[in-house]
């Protein structure tokens, strides 16, 4: 799959449900509705699409959510797809997880073929970590991660720098996860979907962040790379790397090679723009997979050029939709 500025679309998201057991609050509004459940595919559906994209492509398979977790039986879909990995169809099969169910999920992840996962954890206090998730506690997460750790799972820990709840934590942060072997990767917050909040008053460029972790930790800058939009740094002093996103204050769209999917089988083809492709129904419409192919076919060649995030007092969001119905 080639998109019209020539990138070579490899990697597809799939957000599995878009409900969450978290509220976080750069990135729901604490009363959200969620799609009715009627509308979603099951998980035999999404396996269906994924081998298709896998037929025409796709090398790395990354599910989100909402949380991912929370789906019922989704273990059933990771065994399925870590079969993909076992047989040299794919190169990985990872997930973004908020940690809540780790506890539980750690060793069967791992037995499926899963070698990393990013587990979004934005403070290590206790009060902190209440407040911004409303609903959270920050022992479940760390028990979630340390059954991770202990699976032999690759860990990257997601923070999203947000200014007066954060913003005094990341020397900690950084000290935390080389102490543990884990890489640390801090993010913009990016401006999708209404949350009764202001983002200007939670926005914080990583330029400003990364000038004060430079005073207490040498950072070198690499080229290693997932695939994904961050910037690796190593640190000196811990031997771990220290990743930044920064889709507001630099844009990475140019070498973007991802598009995603929901729940619903609506497929987006970037982040930060509404235009999207229904797969749900060609999907439904033939056990065969000539209508659903000729959609996807359709869909990469409108894939736009990239995001244009704004965040400031006049404009809203840049996309109505939340980042948990598409999971990043
Ligand atoms: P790996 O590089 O494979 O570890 O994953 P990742 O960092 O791309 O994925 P993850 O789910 O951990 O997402 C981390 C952050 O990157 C989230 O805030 C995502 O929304 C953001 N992100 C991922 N892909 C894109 C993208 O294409 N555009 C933008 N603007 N943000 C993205
Ligand atoms: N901006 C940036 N990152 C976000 N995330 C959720 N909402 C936003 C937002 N508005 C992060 C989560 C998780 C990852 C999938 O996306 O913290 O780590
Ligand atoms: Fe849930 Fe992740 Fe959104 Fe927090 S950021 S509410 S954990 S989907």
């Amino acid at each position: 799959m080639i998109d019209p500025y020539g990138r070579f679309v490899s990697y597809l998201r799939v957000s599995v449900t878009d409900r969450c057991d978290l509220r976080c609050v750069y990135c729901m509004a604490e009363d959200m509705s969620f799609l009715p459940k009627a509308d979603i595919l099951s998980l035999e559906e999404l396996e269906r699409l994924c081998t298709a994209f896998v037929r025409k492509g796709v090398r790395r398979i990354r599910l989100t959510g909402g949380e991912p977790l929370v789906r019922r039986n989704i273990m059933s879909l990771i065994n399925r797809l870590g079969h993909l990995v076992e047989a040299g169809q794919l190169d990985e099969l990872t997930l973004t997880s908020n940690g809540t169910q780790l506890a539980k999920y750690a060793d069967g992840l791992a037995k499926a073929g899963i070698r990393r996962i990013n587990i979004s954890l934005d403070t290590l206090d206790a009060d902190k970590f209440a407040t911004v998730t409303r609903w959270g506690r920050l022992d479940q997460v760390l028990d979630g991660i340390m059954a991770a750790k202990q699976a032999g799972l690759a860990i990257k820990i997601n923070t999203v720098a947000l200014k007066g709840v954060n913003d005094t934590e990341y020397d900690r942060l950084v000290e935390w996860c080389g102490r543990h072997g884990f890489d640390l990767c801090l993010i913009e917050t990016m401006p999708m979907g209404e949350i009764h909040a202001d983002r200007m008053e939670q926005y914080l460029p990583l330029s400003d962040v990364r000038a004060g972790l430079s005073r207490h930790w040498t950072l070198h800058d690499t080229d290693y790379r997932t695939g994904g939009p961050a910037r690796y740094a190593q640190v000196a002093e811990t031997g771990r790397r220290v990743g930044f996103i920064t889709p507001m204050t630099h844009n990475f769209c140019e070498s973007c090679n991802r598009v995603r999917i929901t729940c619903t089988g609506t497929l987006f083809m970037c982040l930060g723009q509404d235009d999207a492709v229904d797969l749900r129904a060609p999907l439904r419409s033939s056990e065969a997979d000539i209508n659903l192919d000729q959609a996807i076919d359709q869909a990469i060649a409108r894939k736009p050029k990239g995001h244009d995030f704004i965040i400031d007092r006049r404009t809203g969001p840049a996309v109505s939709r939340h980042m948990s119905v598409t999971g990043g």
